[in-house]
């Protein structure tokens, strides 16, 4: 018996030193989530997957010098790169969950520092955190309760983890910005900055980014719905994102006005290599006037020019929308009734003047992707 007891264990063991990726076991309870994963940006996080994140890693002066220091928000499910050491490598943790289930579900608390913030990581095994109004506060420990001599038998939790609800990053979306809320490059200068503002808006990172979705969230216990975890801007239209931003128009003594009111608790679009527009055409009896284009951007650079953003050290230019700004455009063209003026917000992941010089042109990245658009009949 002893000898039984002794072999299972060395079987599980090995099959657990086997499996190479952390969410595979992840996966035979939570395939929904699973299965959304996989599309998120979060999956596609290292140069093996994300073709923009490569260019500009292609490029940087520390891949001379053997230090991929983007693995701590980029890859850091990778293991074998330790403390921003060593060269990324084409390993199924890179591939396939840079950023896994577990480099989100264990952040216990985040360390804020000027250069960039950092996640400090649980370490007990199979401990995770997550959020849920009705059991904040509480920890689920797994257990089974057997009642008439084994005939009955009721669980609590997970069979596989234990579930903290206490936490209050889960609650507040502050979860998000060990890796999302400010960088800064070499020089001390500020590269992205989120400029999050969450006074004033009861939306968090999580309830705009993570709404819930119908579909269980566990195999073993139905749900209706569960925290949907595919995020991303690249390729197709973010639809539930798109309601945040709102576009009206009014008419000015001279002309006509868009205005432009963001619900986003951040800056739109802060990563430097992108580019917003604004885009208003006005059709009138079968013609078409497009007016030029209003774009938001902040360009970084040195020396009165842009730059790589590793040799950056001024802004030349922000016109980027903050957190929860009203913008307003003027346009000095009187409108005439029955005109129609579609207003098209949208964005470059990479702004076309930069791709040429990444070896982007004709990426899906250049493609200019609508985010939200409204039509006004005057
Ligand atoms: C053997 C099945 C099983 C496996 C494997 C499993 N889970 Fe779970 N998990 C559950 C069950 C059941 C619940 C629901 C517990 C409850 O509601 O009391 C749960 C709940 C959760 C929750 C909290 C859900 C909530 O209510 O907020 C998180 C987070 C979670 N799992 C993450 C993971 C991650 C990450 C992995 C892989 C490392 C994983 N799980 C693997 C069964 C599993
Ligand atoms: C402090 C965390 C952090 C570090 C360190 C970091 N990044 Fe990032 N990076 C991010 C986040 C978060 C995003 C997503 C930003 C967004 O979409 O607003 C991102 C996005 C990017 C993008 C845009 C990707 C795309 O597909 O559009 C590039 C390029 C990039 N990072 C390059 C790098 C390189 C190169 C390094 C290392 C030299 C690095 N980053 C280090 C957090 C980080
Ligand atoms: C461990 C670091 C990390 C954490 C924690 C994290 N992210 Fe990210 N996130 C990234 C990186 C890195 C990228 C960009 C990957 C790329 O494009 O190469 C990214 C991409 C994204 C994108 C897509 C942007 C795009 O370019 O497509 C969204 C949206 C996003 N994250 C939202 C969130 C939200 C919301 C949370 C919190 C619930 C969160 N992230 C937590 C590192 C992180
Ligand atoms: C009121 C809703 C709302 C809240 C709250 C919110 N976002 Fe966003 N977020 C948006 C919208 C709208 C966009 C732009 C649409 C898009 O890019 O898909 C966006 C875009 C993003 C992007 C992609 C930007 C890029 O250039 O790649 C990231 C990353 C992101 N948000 C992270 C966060 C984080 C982290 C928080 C919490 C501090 C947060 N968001 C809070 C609505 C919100
Ligand atoms: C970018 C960070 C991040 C990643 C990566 C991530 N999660 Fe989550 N997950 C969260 C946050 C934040 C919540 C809390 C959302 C809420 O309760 O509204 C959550 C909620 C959950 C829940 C509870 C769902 C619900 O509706 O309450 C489960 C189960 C879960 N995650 C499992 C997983 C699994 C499995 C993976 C990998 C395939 C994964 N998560 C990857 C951040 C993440």
């Amino acid at each position: 018996m002893r000898y039984l007891l002794l072999l299972s264990f060395i079987i599980l063991s090995a099959l657990e030193a086997q499996t190479p990726l952390e969410n595979t076991t992840c996966k035979a309870c939570h395939p929904i989530i699973f299965a959304e994963y996989q599309h998120s940006q979060h999956a596609k996080a290292s140069i093996w997957s994300d073709p923009v994140h490569k260019a500009i890693w292609d490029k940087h002066p520390y891949k001379k010098q053997g230090k991929y220091t983007c693995a701590q928000c980029h890859t850091p499910s990778d293991h074998t790169l330790k403390g921003g050491k060593g060269l990324p490598t084409d390993n199924a943790a890179q591939k396939d969950e840079p950023i896994s289930c577990q480099g989100c579900h264990r952040i216990e608390s985040i360390e804020e520092h000027a250069h960039t913030n950092r996640n400090v990581i649980q370490t007990k095994p199979k401990y995770f955190y997550s959020a849920d109004v009705k059991r904040k506060g509480k920890k689920i420990i797994f257990h089974e309760t057997s009642s008439f001599f084994g005939l009955f038998k009721k669980t609590t939790g997970s069979p596989y983890h234990d579930i903290d609800y206490s936490n209050d990053l889960f609650y507040t979306g502050k979860m998000c910005l060990g890796c999302h809320d400010h960088k800064q490059n070499g020089k001390g200068f500020s590269l992205c900055d989120l400029g999050v503002k969450q006074g004033g808006s009861k939306e968090t990172c999580i309830s705009c980014h993570m709404p819930q979705k119908l579909g269980t969230k566990v195999n073993l216990k139905q749900t209706a719905t569960h925290a949907y975890h595919g995020m991303t801007i690249h390729g197709g239209i973010p639809a539930e994102l798109s309601r945040y931003i709102k576009l009206s128009l009014s008419t000015t003594s001279d002309g006509f006005a868009v205005i432009l009111h963001n619900e986003a608790t951040h800056t739109l679009f802060a990563q430097p290599l992108r580019l917003a527009q604004l885009r208003v055409s006005i059709y009138r009896d079968d013609k078409t006037i497009s007016l030029p284009p209003r774009t938001y951007v902040r360009v970084i650079g040195t020396r009165g020019k842009p730059s790589m953003p590793w040799l950056a050290d001024t802004v030349l230019k922000d016109t980027s929308i903050k957190a929860l700004e009203t913008r307003e455009e003027h346009f000095d063209t009187v409108l005439k009734q029955g005109d129609k003026v579609e207003m098209v917000l949208g964005y470059y992941l990479v702004n076309p003047k930069v791709a040429g010089k990444l070896g982007l042109e004709g990426d899906a990245s250049t493609a200019f992707t609508v985010l939200t658009k409204k039509v006004v009949d005057f």
